[in-house]
């Protein structure tokens, strides 16, 4: 349960843990799927591969493994976690939320469970959200997860898309800060004028689920891939220059860039375009595809047991998505 509110506290990320699906669905195994080839996904994409989870999991599934390795690493017991927040696009159920699910499945006993929902922008949502409980007291040790089983709703008789998107989940542990893996900042935008250009028209409350909506094939992801992909470029470029600006750095203070993983070019294009060698920006896009909400834990935990970074080193979290949503956060390592 969270507690009224105490003092401001600087807030740290004290683990990491992340879990992909073991199932892996090359480019080769789409070939035969749909009129597309390792060659065309490869160079338009970057990507090779993706995870896919199994028919009777769900995102909870798939966030509790992420949840479990986070709170190991972080060295504290499910008991001690009083905030679950999961960014997700695809929750188990609209109603419970998935945090709900999580908490049950850790053990997390009486922890406050809710979802958040900005897409692909979403973990730095959650994270941002999280951070304000832990500094103003209002919790202690909240679970801060991105987790999505995209599978579930991508069209794999749609070429444009369904070579896009995998399964996956990440999850950190926040706590009042003890020196390292500090979290300076965090920038949270939208833009609804554009919520049409990358949507899941049906099962809600403006399209409910009907046989119309199923034959029309609009329980999938539906998105408009050259608008998205130019407002990416733009609007990336955009949140890590304001987000360097604001914290008083230069690009070259950055250590590590860690992009939101939807298209190589994005990121590639990005990098260009503020001037920084691609050696500074992390991708593991060839390897999982564009996981949504997972794709920003996933990489961060990748990096913290890569050992890549050093005390002190500066890394920009940079994600936007549907919504159209976009969220920024400097951590200093
Ligand atoms: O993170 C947010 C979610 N992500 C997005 O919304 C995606 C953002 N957009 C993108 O990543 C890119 O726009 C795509 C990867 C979706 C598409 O790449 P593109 O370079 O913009 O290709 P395009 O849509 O302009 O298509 C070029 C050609 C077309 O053929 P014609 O008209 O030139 O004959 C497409 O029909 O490639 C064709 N094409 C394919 N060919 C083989 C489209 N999909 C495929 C495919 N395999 N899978």
């Amino acid at each position: 349960m969270t507690k009224s509110t105490k003092e401001i506290r600087k807030v740290s990320i004290v683990g990491t843990g992340a879990y992909l699906p073991e199932k892996v669905l090359t480019n080769h195994d789409l070939e035969k799927m749909v009129d597309t080839s390792d060659e065309w996904i490869t160079k338009r994409t970057g990507i090779k591969e993706r995870r896919i989870v199994d028919n009777g999991l769900a995102t909870s599934d798939l966030a509790t493994q992420a949840a479990l390795r986070a709170i190991e690493d972080a060295g504290v017991s499910p008991k001690d976690v009083d905030l679950i927040i999961t960014s997700t696009i695809t929750p188990d159920t609209l109603f419970p939320s998935t945090s709900c699910y999580v908490q049950e499945k850790i053990g997390a006993t009486g922890a406050g469970a809710f979802d958040v929902l900005a897409a692909c922008a979403g973990f730095v949502y959650a994270l941002s959200i999280g951070q304000c409980y832990v500094s103003s007291g209002a919790a202690d040790t909240a679970l801060i997860i991105g987790a999505e089983c995209l599978s579930k709703i991508t069209d794999y008789t749609d070429r444009t898309s369904c070579i896009l998107f995998g399964d996956g989940a990440g999850a950190a542990v926040i706590q009042k800060s003890k020196g390292r893996h500090e979290i300076l900042a965090t920038y949270l935008g939208a833009d609804g004028s554009q919520a049409g250009i990358l949507t899941l028209p049906a099962g809600g409350s403006k399209m409910p689920t009907s046989y119309q909506t199923i034959d029309e094939r609009m329980h999938f992801i539906k998105f408009r891939g050259k608008e998205v992909f130019k407002l990416a470029i733009n609007t990336l470029t955009d949140l890590i220059n304001d987000t360097i600006e604001k914290c008083g750095l230069t690009v070259d203070d950055v250590d590590l860039f860690i992009p939101h993983q939807s298209n190589f070019r994005i990121i590639e294009a990005t990098m260009e375009k503020l001037g920084v060698p691609m050696e500074k920006a992390y991708f593991n896009i060839d390897r999982y595809g564009n996981t949504s909400s997972a794709s920003v834990p996933i990489a961060i935990d990748e990096v913290s047991k890569s050992g890549r970074l050093k005390a002190g080193d500066i890394v920009l979290l940079a994600a936007f998505g549907g919504g159209l949503t976009w969220s920024s956060s400097v951590i200093r390592w």
